[in-house]
């Protein structure tokens, strides 16, 4: 059966329970990159501090696309901690790090962000859902180059 939208809707609900994972763990991304934006400390910290709003400001718009697709696939999006908490594979941090060793952490993060986002393409694709597999293409594009830079910064 089609939805709405032209589209198989037992495809789309598995797509969008896909994209309310890929929320839940951009929603913890967001918030530990705002705890380490606060809470860096070391001699990298005046570029970290700068560097972790940008990578916010860009997870936050991101956080309400994927909210916004999955309600176009005509599911509802997660909104509160406790779902993510219970959804979510990446895990918040409390403790105060320096410069080197929270960039391990964002690149481990979007190293996990990224593969759950190949996987959705992967199934949008499989779908003929050709909006998620953009969107999804535009993050892994993104996320790869920022990857690169983190990277290149760790040496
Ligand atoms: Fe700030």
């Amino acid at each position: 059966m089609k939805n709405s939208i032209g589209l198989d809707s037992q495809k789309s609900k598995e797509i969008a329970e896909m994209l309310n994972d890929l929320l839940a763990n951009y929603q913890m991304f967001y918030q530990n990159l705002r705890g380490f934006h606060w809470n860096i400390k070391g001699k990298e910290f005046f570029e970290l501090h700068l560097k972790f709003e940008e990578l916010y400001d860009d997870a936050v718009i991101k956080v309400d696309e994927i909210a916004e697709r999955i309600l176009t696939l005509q599911a509802v999006p997660l909104h509160t901690f406790e779902d993510y908490l219970a959804t979510a594979e990446i895990s918040s941090f409390k403790k105060d790090q320096v410069g080197s060793e929270v960039v391990k952490i964002v690149i481990d993060n979007f190293s996990t962000l990224i593969n759950k986002e190949r996987a959705i393409l992967a199934k949008a694709a499989d779908a003929d859902d050709e909006g998620t597999a953009s969107q999804m293409s535009d993050y892994i594009t993104e996320t790869e180059k920022t990857l690169w830079m983190l990277h290149s910064y760790m040496g």
